[in-house]
């Protein structure tokens, strides 16, 4: 594991004591690296009207685009499983769109459990050349 990878890690973990979910008691964290180096978290946030509630990995990559952030390189997503929590199909989604074949690393908060492509993880995916 790089040193950048464990930085990346290790944000994502932080931000997961920062998750709202009162309702499933499963804490997420995400942590997204900019092409400049700067790291942007999220976590999930719950709502009592559950299909309102957003992923920590959308969280994460609607703060950097709305502060104006592009370019993307790698993303981190943390929970406290053996199992690696893999993003979900709509965030697979928006992590093509905007962040394209990036490496996603997945960890619990010791160890990092797996690691993917956004593209191993959407292999089919809709996207703008088909418009
Ligand atoms: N969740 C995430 O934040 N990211 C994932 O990759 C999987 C699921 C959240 C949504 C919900 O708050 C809780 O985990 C249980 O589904």
């Amino acid at each position: 594991m790089s040193a950048s990878e464990a930085e990346l890690v290790a944000a994502a973990r932080d931000a997961r004591l920062r998750a709202i979910a009162p309702f499933s008691k499963f804490l997420v964290g995400a942590a997204l690296r900019l092409a400049d180096g700067r790291i942007v978290t999220g976590c999930n946030v719950e709502n009592a009207s559950y299909g309102l509630t957003v992923c920590a990995e959308r969280v994460a990559l609607l703060k950097a685009l709305s502060d104006g952030y592009r370019e993307f390189t790698m993303i981190a997503v943390v929970a406290d499983t053996s199992d690696p929590t893999p993003p979900c199909g709509p965030c697979r989604q928006l992590l093509w769109e905007y962040c394209g074949d990036i490496p996603v690393v997945l960890a619990n908060l010791t160890d990092i459990t797996a690691h993917h492509t956004v593209g191993q993880l959407l292999p089919y995916p809709f996207d703008g050349r088909l418009l």
